[in-house]
């Protein structure tokens, strides 16, 4: 049986495991359960073609800070557009991205361009190897997902900096996937100037918990953003997405109650797994607010992964290597006792 490509696909779960779609427990992305609440939205927000509200641009100025900003309807097409859009710099010099990490990354370089991998569950070795490729002229573009997802290793802002000073010298551009940063908003370099050959990609749908309103932000030099404007097209935006998110955006005392929260809870969301995971010999390897992820092997990651969804509960395995995978669970809700007893009853079965 294939496992599933991204988190979240209940339809495809509920085929394979008999299940009512509407029956899971859905611990397999780290977008937030907590979702910003949906205020009124206007009838002409749904009638009218959705030219970009000057409202959204502002809100999102305050939100992530000033600087040359697109709008696009996740952040996911601007991924797939980006190796068409940078400079293509020829085979000896490869775009490098983290093994593990999202997949969709890789995927839309390697259709376009060389790629080479570095260690997407060590941000140290992952220095190194990066550095090397640097020292020997080897590193085109860089693509880093900061933090990772699924693994939550991060990288420090002066050292993005650093990596962009040295590539700049050759056209090369560092990409900087900051869907799960807005937990942490001091660890953007959206709070410095941007450098002209760094490109921001923000998520609306993780801390948020709107990955349904399809919502996204890139931020780079002006040129960059007007082909990806060119290549998404008009009213890539829809109307009622822009009414939501220019709440959600504005919203300071919403994001700071959430951050608490999230801060608050993290603990108990590690704690109801990771006792149980450390006594099957699986190994912490991510700890975010959002989600966690467990390094073991594959046999056992394949196993924890059916026998949950076999009690309706989703979880996100990822294959790092023949042997070893990694479990990645999202949040749960800790106030309702329905999901708390549908995961303490699968841990009863599995553990006992
Ligand atoms: C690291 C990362 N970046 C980007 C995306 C795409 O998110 P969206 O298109 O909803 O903004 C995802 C989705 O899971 C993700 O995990």
């Amino acid at each position: 049986m294939s496992l599933l490509f991204h988190g979240g696909d209940l339809q495809t779960a509920s085929i394979i495991y008999g299940r009512n779609p509407d029956d899971w427990l859905d611990l397999s992305t780290g977008i937030n359960q907590y979702s910003y609440p949906i205020p009124p939205i206007a009838a002409a927000a749904w009638q009218r073609l959705p030219y970009l509200n000057p409202q959204l641009t502002d809100a999102a100025a305050g939100y992530y800070g000033q600087h040359h900003c697109l709008a696009s309807s996740g952040s996911q097409p601007i991924i797939e557009l980006l190796p068409a859009v940078l400079p293509k710099l020829g085979s000896q010099k490869p775009t490098w991205l983290p093994d593990i990490g999202y997949q969709e990354h890789k995927k839309a370089w390697s259709n376009d361009a060389s790629i080479q991998t570095y260690d997407g569950l060590s941000s140290l070795n992952a220095t190194q190897q990066i550095n090397a490729a640097l020292e020997q002229g080897k590193l085109g573009h860089l693509i880093i997902i900061n933090p990772n997802n699924p693994t939550a290793e991060r990288f420090g802002i002066d050292q993005l900096y650093q990596w962009s000073q040295r590539l700049a010298a050759h056209n090369g551009y560092v990409v900087i996937d900051e869907a799960f940063i807005d937990t942490h908003p001091i660890a953007s370099v959206l709070t410095q100037r941007l450098a002209d050959n760094m490109v921001v990609l923000r998520s609306v749908g993780k801390f948020f918990g709107l990955a349904g309103m399809r919502l996204g932000f890139t931020f780079a030099e002006a040129p960059i953003l007007d082909q990806l404007s060119i290549k998404i097209g008009p009213w890539s935006v829809n109307g009622p997405a822009q009414m939501v998110a220019i709440a959600a955006l504005e919203d300071e005392q919403w994001q700071a109650q959430m951050r608490q929260q999230l801060t608050t809870e993290q603990p108990l969301q590690l704690a109801l797994w990771h006792k149980l995971m450390a006594d099957k010999g699986a190994t912490l390897a991510a700890n975010h607010e959002l989600f966690r992820s467990f390094v073991m092997p594959t046999e056992l990651a394949h196993h924890l992964h059916q026998s949950a969804a076999k009690n309706g509960i989703l979880l996100r395995p990822v294959d790092i290597n023949s042997s070893t995978s990694l479990l990645r669970f999202g949040n749960i809700d800790l106030n309702q006792s329905d999901a708390r007893k549908r995961c303490q009853t699968w841990l009863q079965q599995e553990f006992q």
